[in-house]
């Protein structure tokens, strides 16, 4: 694996698969990498060209009380994962290389409407943070392919809305999500989790799971549906931020006859915000 840390760097690199015609797949992180990140990268291999991984743990998606200082740094870890994952090439920036003017005078990417419903309204400045950089790490790896994960599903939905609003030279592929036995999506967040907190957590999937039946037994009532979930995952000690039934494609409020949903949520364990979802097909 070749490790590379200015943007030349990269596209010589990515210059040279070019000339050979070569399929680019490129997985973007923020590190701390788990079987999540490693289906990603695997997802990357079945192109069979190179596979370029970028580790950067970026400031602007963080808001001032977030976990940006505390967020896990494992590289050494990382590196070895990348390694026995035959990744071809590891973009590793500093923060100067990506925001070289400071995170106030850098461009912004901001997808309207998208961006501030569910975790925008919690987290207002987070998607112009991940859009930001994404499109700058697009532009510097200029691959063919860019591999997301279907946990941070929104996240999936409002980078495909960039991708076709700009234009952008590139396929988004999502990849399902990658869960604990007990059904908990891996996370590096889970690391915060005290061991009574890590017990409750997987109440979110489960609940997740139960709206999901419920709109395939055909229910439409989904204000009802919305509000008894949120009890539920209260009486699991959990404390719900949203639960939201919206239209899979575009994340918006669907209507009666919807048959093609995702269902978002987020709760607070303590300090720590988890998110889930679950897509639920309805038709028959
Ligand atoms: P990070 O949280 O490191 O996640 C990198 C990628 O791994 C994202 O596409 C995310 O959806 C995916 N992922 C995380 N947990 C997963 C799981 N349990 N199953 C499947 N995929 C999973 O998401 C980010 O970083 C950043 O916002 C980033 C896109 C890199 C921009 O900074």
């Amino acid at each position: 694996m070749i490790v590379v840390d200015s943007i030349e760097g990269v596209r010589q690199l990515v210059r040279t698969y070019r000339n050979q015609d070569q399929t680019v797949a490129f997985v973007p992180t923020m590190g701390n990498l788990h079987r999540g990140h490693v289906a990603l990268i695997k997802k990357a291999k079945k192109y069979n060209g190179p596979v370029v991984v970028s580790l950067f743990v970026n400031p602007l998606q963080f808001a001032e009380n977030e976990d940006f200082s505390t967020y896990p740094r494992t590289l050494e870890r990382d590196r070895a994962v990348l390694e026995e994952q035959d990744v071809d090439l590891l973009f590793l920036p500093e923060q100067r290389v990506m925001y070289p003017r400071g995170l106030q005078h850098q461009t912004k990417v901001e997808v309207p409407d998208l961006g501030s419903i569910l975790e925008g309204v919690t987290r207002p400045h987070f998607f112009q943070g991940v859009t930001t950089v994404v499109n700058r790490l697009f532009n510097i790896v200029q691959a063919d392919i860019a591999i997301f994960g279907k946990k941070d599903y929104q996240q999936w939905v409002v980078i495909r809305r960039m991708v076709e609003d700009l234009a952008m030279p590139v396929e988004v592929v999502g990849v399902n999500t990658v869960r604990e036995q007990d059904g908990l999506a891996l996370s590096s967040r889970n690391s915060y989790l005290t061991a009574d907190q890590r017990r409750v957590a997987p109440a979110l999937y489960r609940t997740l799971q139960g709206v999901a039946d419920s709109l395939r037994r055909g229910e439409a009532n989904y204000a009802q549906l919305e509000e008894h979930a949120c009890a539920d995952l209260s009486d699991s000690g959990l404390r719900p931020d949203y639960i939201s039934i919206r239209h899979r494609r575009d994340l918006m409020m669907p209507d009666k006859n919807e048959t093609e949903y995702v269902v978002l949520g987020a709760v607070y364990l303590g300090q720590t915000r988890l998110i889930d979802n679950v897509e639920v097909s309805s038709r028959v």
